[in-house]
């Protein structure tokens, strides 16, 4: 007799659905997340004549009460209107720079304008022209999953001697966890000095949420061995590490990467060198590790802007970062030859929705006297978030 017969049959769970990623520009609203939101009252169509003229006009009539921040990878269109352009690093700075101004409108992703409003006084707010324009690297590390690796680390008797490095680019949950713990956020252009100050502190980082900017940083600039990282990885039972790969790790790297910088491959590399014959490969560091041992060069996006602006007349440039930079660096700079390392198309596809509708809309709204689409972190999580950004600020 079958044995299968005498065995009950699992009850049947239906799958969780999976969540709509992107929902159309301004249409439609998911209330438990930042992945779509309504814009009350009429969102400008794109092809509006007269947006940039509203666009101006709004601006004028706010003045100082209002400052722009824009991220290298926003859109020419959206760029223009920006006080300030800067990486993560700069904006911060920025942000935390502005005391007198009322309203914030940033110009970049979620992440970035909680850390505006986290360093800003309580009186200003930070507004993100589309609440849909998150990340995706930011969400691979939810508070939840770290908290239990933290745990585990605990169990191990090893967390006294781990210290959390996060990356800008991480919710502020994860900021304040960093706070908590006696860490110190980062970006790419100073995690070589956050890991320095972090291995001053403690003999090993945990490194949150971008395992290519962590490996990159460690091996390449600091003299660590691909044998001294391991990667956590939070959808497998105890990260799929052993205690002793996580007792013997020097930099426990979170399993996280930036969907547009992962697209780069070696090959592209080798490609591009064989294209163009003398090209000087400038990548971000978020990019692999192998792309990045191929590259000539690596630097955040204000790093690639200041190289470029220095390099010769007439020299040749790959450039493995989003495409709305690349653009604008070959645009700016007809004196050289600039060309985007992958062959196809690479946008951020998050930054990209804060396009001008959204802007205008914004704009608008500010000078109507509301205030849409306010970005406000709690007060106990951005008192350890401010902890962490603020150990950030005072690296040495
Ligand atoms: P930086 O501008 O700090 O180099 O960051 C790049 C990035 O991916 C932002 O999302
Ligand atoms: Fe996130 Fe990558 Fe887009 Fe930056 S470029 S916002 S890291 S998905």
């Amino acid at each position: 007799m079958s044995t299968l017969s005498t065995v009950p049959a699992p009850a049947f769970q239906e799958p969780a659905p999976t969540p709509v990623s992107l929902l159309l520009l301004g249409r439609g609203a998911d209330p438990r997340s930042e992945r779509g939101v309504e814009c009350p009252g009429d969102l400008p169509p794109a092809s509006d004549p007269d947006l940039v003229a509203r666009a101006e006009a709004a601006k004028a009539e706010l003045g100082d009460r209002l400052f722009v921040l824009g991220h290298h990878y926003q859109r020419d269109e959206v760029i223009r209107f920006a006080d300030v352009t800067g990486d993560s690093f700069k904006l911060a700075q920025q942000a935390a720079a502005r005391p007198e101004a009322e309203f914030i409108v940033f110009c970049g992703v979620h992440f970035m304008a909680e850390s505006a409003d986290i360093l800003t006084s309580d009186a200003q707010r930070v507004i993100l022209p589309d609440l849909a324009a998150g990340c995706s690297m930011a969400d691979m590390a939810t508070a939840e999953q770290v908290e239990r690796c933290w745990e585990r680390l605990e169990d191990l008797g090893i967390a006294e001697r781990v210290v959390p490095v996060s990356y800008m680019n991480s919710s502020a949950d994860i900021k304040a966890f960093t706070g908590r713990h006696g860490g110190t956020i980062c970006t790419s252009s100073n995690a070589k000095r956050a890991l320095e100050w972090a291995f001053g502190k403690g003999e090993a980082v945990l490194f949150l949420p971008d395992q290519h900017l962590g490996r990159n940083t460690a091996v390449r600039d600091m003299g660590y061995s691909l044998a001294d990282c391991v990667v956590y990885n939070p959808h497998r039972p105890n990260g799929g590490l052993t205690d002793d790969e996580l007792r013997n790790a020097k930099m426990i790297l979170w399993r996280g990467h930036c969907s547009v910088h992962g697209r780069f491959t070696p090959e592209c590399v080798d490609e591009v060198r064989e294209r163009i014959p003398g090209v000087n490969v400038l990548v971000h560091p978020e990019c692999r590790h192998e792309v990045v041992e191929k590259a000539d060069y690596v630097g955040s996006t204000e790093r690639i802007i200041t190289l470029l602006n220095e390099a010769e007349p007439g020299s040749a440039w790959a450039i493995g970062t989003e495409l709305n930079l690349v653009k604008r660096l070959a645009a700016e700079h007809p004196d050289k030859q600039i060309a985007f390392l992958d062959k196809s198309i690479c946008y951020c596809s998050t930054m990209n929705r804060i396009d001008l509708p959204h802007l205008v809309w914004a704009l608008e709204a500010l000078a109507e006297g509301r205030v849409p689409n306010v970005i406000e972190v709690d007060a106990d999580t951005a008192h350890y978030a401010r902890v962490a950004l603020e150990q950030m600020l005072a690296l040495p």
